[in-house]
């Protein structure tokens, strides 16, 4: 360590506001000359022109120091600082505090520390309720901030529709764009309200885990535009998110964190993104190339971004301004959320209030998709209860990879190696529905089977009054479902979960299935059993949630925010692409599908799903009347107004979700697709006028194809068709408008 000049016995002699003079001047960046701090930027300035005043005090190295990650090549052995995937050192002679980063789409990930377990993301889109959504990411936010994170990987909103069998689908916000991303720009807007900077992944098209890194995604920009990064552009510009992870994979061949189109033209150039653009792990290809696309931050190496991009700088490879807009990128996104002022202090989690969210997130987000009028349960009519199989005697499960959150309480069980880290373990969350459905039916008597024997789960389910057959299929990032079957569970004791079920329905009609999984799944056995709820990855409290809904304590008013497709022949790739090695590119071909993503592409082809996107059985009945369509204009702004006449004619208080589709001018070719929605709580008989407007300039697009002619948006003249109803398929044509 070299001596400082301030260390001199010449520096002792001098007066004290002297030294201290020297000191500041002197000894404040150790060996590098550094421009000494300013004082601290009035709290009047921009973000932007507080970037500005701390870039042009910073060093080179310092500059360089914010765009790569700081945890070294052994990251992976758990060097990061407070147990993140990534972490940024701070500047402390100029007050940039460090950056933690951590994984956030389900709860706080990476085993960072205990936290709440949310329901899956899905089970939130599934909730078609945004104010729902946004405390979902309140809770995200706070445990992160509370773990010592301030900036979060969550803002999964790549579309299942690609791929159902996608090992990520639970930590997605489902197949359709519009809802994908309302549902997604609640999530991050809350997460930045808790001063924690959001981020949108994986940017883009990558919806399977095959081949991650080598997947060269074939897509026309139509197609794109439309579907898979009209998810981000809503995402990004209703929440004002501050990052963005490129993929992966490769667009067009070329590597998502280095393709200009993507980065450049359309994040920041079209959509004005202000943020920075990080890569996923170990996703940076290059320095000058990827630097020049648009990629601000290398994640978590130092590979490219390190001293090669220091060395292009210097020899102007790379010009200095573009330096400097990376760094200034990043400070921006730090003043816009706040960091500086709310520093990410580790203290505890509100358990028992977060719990009380993930529990209501379930309620809202659970599905109802098959009732005989055997739900609710009636307790005092029940003499005996059979619960079977998927560990539902201590827990729920959860999804795996760097998304897995450590429950709070610890994990109930844990499948597969020690935890933590727990990246690629089966972990089931510490809420026993048999428990909460033992406290339900407190007169009846409630056993449980574990399902490994069929012939013992059977005989069980025989002398029960009603058996529950609880089925489960693990998902996990780094590997995909091999099909949407309930044979295929990962775990110690494998079970043949669909033969389990015709058994035990065979053996009881009175046979009830809760499914915890991520996505889409088939069910052979659907015919044969009395009702089916989708309960997703429950979360923390997903036991007492369930048997709520079970027993009519919640009415279940959950639709679903994917298709389940009838069968894998139907999807649009029935077989996964598959690399032939680990470094070649392979083709996956999303021109099959192109802009008819999801339920679009089941219309489009004819195919009836098992169950359609929409869809989702209440315990109550719902009558929509006198729907009327009107054209509206302020200024530019052309859309149009739906109202109808929402009428609750059962008998117990319950919630719809109106559902908007729209048909453009039969010219585009565009397939019909959702614009609007409204989640409308009512009590028994109780009636409401709901209004939906629809504004054409909203960042959803709902009245315009991609013209990739002229390379923009376009709304057509001619006739626009508005239907109305509750799932893609239950709708009805209720007007028109014509656009002039
Ligand atoms: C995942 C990202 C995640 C990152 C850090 C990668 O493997 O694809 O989604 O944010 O790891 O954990």
């Amino acid at each position: 360590m070299s001596l400082c000049p301030c260390a001199l016995r010449s520096c002792f002699l001098a007066t004290i506001g002297l030294l201290l003079a020297l000191l500041l001047v002197g000894c404040g960046g150790g060996s590098t000359a550094v421009a000494p701090p300013s004082s601290p930027p009035p709290q009047n300035l921009t973000a932007d022109q507080k970037a500005d005043n701390l870039i042009v005090q910073m060093t080179i190295d310092e500059k360089i120091q914010m765009v790569h990650g700081g945890a070294a090549l052994d990251w992976w052995n758990h060097v990061v600082p407070r147990g993140g995937a990534g972490w940024i050192p701070g500047i402390l002679r100029l007050n940039i505090p460090d950056l933690y980063f951590a994984d956030g789409s389900v709860g706080v990930g990476d085993s960072v520390g205990q936290a709440t377990a949310l329901p899956s993301s899905i089970a939130s889109a599934a909730s078609w309720d945004r104010g729902e959504a946004y405390k979902y990411g309140q809770v995200v936010g706070s445990e992160l901030r509370s773990l010592g994170v301030n900036v979060n990987l969550g803002g999964n909103v790549n579309l299942p529709g690609r791929e159902p069998r996608g090992g990520r689908t639970f930590e997605t916000k489902g197949e359709d764009p519009i809802l994908a991303g309302k549902i997604a720009a609640a999530h991050l807007q809350a997460i930045q309200d808790e001063y924690v900077i959001a981020g949108i992944k994986h940017f883009g098209m990558n919806d399977q885990e095959t081949g991650r890194t080598t997947a060269n995604v074939q897509i026309d920009e139509r197609a794109a535009r439309e579907c898979d990064l009209l998810a981000f552009e809503i995402a990004a510009k209703d929440s004002n998110v501050q990052s963005a992870m490129c993929s992966y994979n490769l667009v067009n061949g070329t590597y998502a964190c280095e393709l200009a189109w993507l980065l450049n033209s359309v994040l920041k150039g079209d959509w004005a993104f202000p943020g920075f653009v990080m890569s996923d792990w170990d996703a940076t290809h290059s320095t000058v190339t990827a630097a020049e696309s648009g990629l601000d931050q290398e994640q978590p190496e130092t590979i490219y971004f390190g001293a090669n991009l220091q060395q292009a700088v210097q020899s102007g490879q790379v010009p200095q301004t573009r330096l400097d807009n990376m760094v200034h990128r990043i400070l921006r996104a730090m003043f816009t959320v706040a960091i500086f002022d709310h520093s990410a202090t580790l203290q505890e989690i509100d358990a028992a209030g977060d719990a009380a969210i993930a529990q209501e997130v379930e309620e809202q987000g659970a599905v109802l998709l098959k009732n005989n009028g055997i739900l609710p349960l009636e307790s005092k009519k029940i003499t005996s209860i059979a619960v079977i199989g998927s560990h539902a005697d201590i827990g729920v499960l959860s999804g795996g990879g760097s998304a897995q959150v450590i429950p709070v309480g610890g994990p109930a069980l844990v499948e597969g190696q020690p935890c933590p880290p727990c990246w690629a373990k089966v972990i089931w969350v510490p809420s026993s529905p048999l428990q909460a459905i033992q406290k339900k039916a407190s007169g009846a008597s409630v056993k449980f089977d574990d399902g490994t024997s069929l012939a013992s789960a059977v005989a069980l389910a025989v002398a029960s009054d009603v058996a529950i057959v609880f089925v489960s299929q693990w998902e996990s990032e780094g590997m995909d479902l091999p099909n949407l079957n309930f044979t295929d569970l990962i775990h110690e004791t494998p079970v043949d979960q669909d033969a389990l079920v015709e058994g035990v329905a065979a053996g009881n009609p009175n046979t009830i299935v809760v499914m915890e999984n991520g996505g889409a799944q088939m069910m052979p056995w659907l015919d044969s059993v009395a009702a089916v709820l989708e309960a997703w990855y429950p979360g923390q409290r997903g036991g007492n949630a369930i048997a709520n809904i079970l027993f009519g304590d919640v009415n279940p008013s959950g639709k679903l925010p994917l298709t389940f497709p009838a069968h894998v022949a139907d999807l649009p790739r029935p077989v996964i692409a598959t690399p032939k090695d680990s470094i070649t590119p392979f083709p996956v071909d999303y021109t099959v599908d192109g802009y008819n993503t999801g339920y679009k592409w089941y219309e489009r082809q004819g195919f009836t799903p098992l169950f359609p996107f929409g869809f989702g059985l209440t315990y109550t009945t719902f009558a929509m009347s006198n729907a009327q369509v009107s054209a509206t204009t302020t200024g530019n702004n052309f859309g149009f107004q739906l109202s109808l006449q929402l009428q609750n004619t059962g008998r117990v208080p319950g919630a719809e979700v109106v559902q908007v589709y729209l048909e453009l001018p039969a010219s585009t070719g565009e397939p019909r697709r959702l614009v609007g929605w409204q989640k409308v709580l009512l009590t028994p008989g109780q009636q409401q006028v709901v209004t939906i407007q629809v504004n054409g300039n909203d960042s959803s697009h709902p009245l315009s194809y991609w013209d990739s002619n002229s390379h923009a948006w376009v709304a057509p003249p001619g006739t626009y068709n508005v239907y109305l109803g509750n799932s893609s398929t239950a709708v009805s044509a209720v007007g028109s408008f014509e656009m002039p």
